[in-house]
């Protein structure tokens, strides 16, 4: 079956507006709802998409949503929350709550194909309340009744628009020295547009239905490699000072309390426990061939 109508919650943000564009490019129609609607004006020039003003959080709104579509995709999700046991209170809404009551909605209006956003290092005994919690949001999702879930797996993020390699860059045009924790945790960078193709392929694959897959780059780097490469890609290279994990949990707890949000969190130096590589325990989605950083980051990290 084609899924030719899509509510696309989290469409707004820097992996969604990628998802959303490819929506757009095979025809589909879109709803994208947003807190704020000036977040989601950067869609409007797509022909097919329709920014809405809604609290999905809200099963009113919920109820007015579904109905005017065949598929959801859930891409919620945040990087802090204040501490809590297993997880904190923005993870548990953003990455539990929200599931929940979208599993529940979901089946009550018969729209039973969902995608469903998770991260990689998913894992209810991970080190960090956000693995714990994206893994308590993922299985909630594939349990639930009546629904065909697909769910996936990325490791970090790369592409024009992103936080990650652009806040390296950012940081070593300000900063004399980058000292890091975690500087040898291994990541696999994946690329936004590959991560985008691989929940459009799905949509109306059969066979992807009760998967979840692992999305993560041709490569493997530690994470002083990826800061060394966006300081040259960017042309602020700074020497890169590792910082011992006591340290690191220091300057995360001074980061955490920034104005306008903290910038790292001892909960993102929990996460770096464990390295974010492909684990094995789940499948790549079929036919992946992911694109190479190298490929893709000079060209904006240099602007
Ligand atoms: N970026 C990465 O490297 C990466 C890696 C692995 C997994 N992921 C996962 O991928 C998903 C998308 O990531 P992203 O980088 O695109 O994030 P993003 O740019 O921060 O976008 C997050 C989206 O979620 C919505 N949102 C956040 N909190 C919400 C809340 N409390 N209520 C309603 N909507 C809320 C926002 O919508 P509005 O503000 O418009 O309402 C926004 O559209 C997340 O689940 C993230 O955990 C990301």
């Amino acid at each position: 079956m084609r899924h030719d109508s899509v509510l696309l919650i989290g469409g707004s943000g820097f992996i969604g507006s990628c998802i959303a564009a490819r929506l757009a490019e095979t025809g589909r129609r879109v709803i994208v709802p947003t807190r704020r609607y000036a977040r989601a004006r950067h869609l409007l020039v797509l022909p097919t998409v329709r920014v809405v003003e809604a609290d999905v959080f809200d099963e009113r709104a919920l109820d007015a949503l579904l109905p005017q579509v065949d598929a959801v995709i859930n891409l919620v999700g945040v990087l802090h929350s204040r501490p809590g046991q297993p997880w904190g209170p923005a993870f548990e809404h953003a990455h539990v709550a929200l599931p929940r009551l979208l599993a529940r909605a979901c089946a009550r209006h018969q729209v039973r194909r969902v995608l469903h956003m998770s991260a990689l290092g998913a894992d209810a005994n991970g080190p960090s309340m956000y693995q714990r919690s994206k893994a308590a949001g993922e299985r909630l999702m594939m349990d639930a009744p009546g629904l065909q879930v697909t769910s996936f797996r990325p490791s970090v993020v790369f592409g024009p628009g992103d936080s990650f390699l652009n806040l390296f860059a950012k940081l070593q045009a300000l900063a004399p020295v980058m000292a890091l924790g975690g500087a040898d945790t291994k990541f696999q960078p994946v690329f936004v547009g590959d991560v985008a193709r691989a929940f459009v392929e799905a949509l109306d694959h059969p066979a992807s239905i009760g998967q979840v897959y692992e999305l993560v780059g041709p490569q493997v780097y530690t994470l002083r490699e990826l800061v060394r490469l966006a300081g040259v890609y960017s042309g602020h290279r700074r020497p890169v000072l590792s910082l011992p994990a006591p340290l690191a949990r220091l300057q995360a707890m001074a980061l955490e309390y920034l104005p306008g949000g903290p910038l790292m969190s001892r909960d993102n130096i929990d996460s770096m426990k464990a390295d974010n590589i492909a684990s094995g325990d789940y499948p790549l989605p079929p036919h992946w061939v992911p694109t190479p950083l190298e490929a893709v980051a000079p060209g904006y990290l240099r602007r």
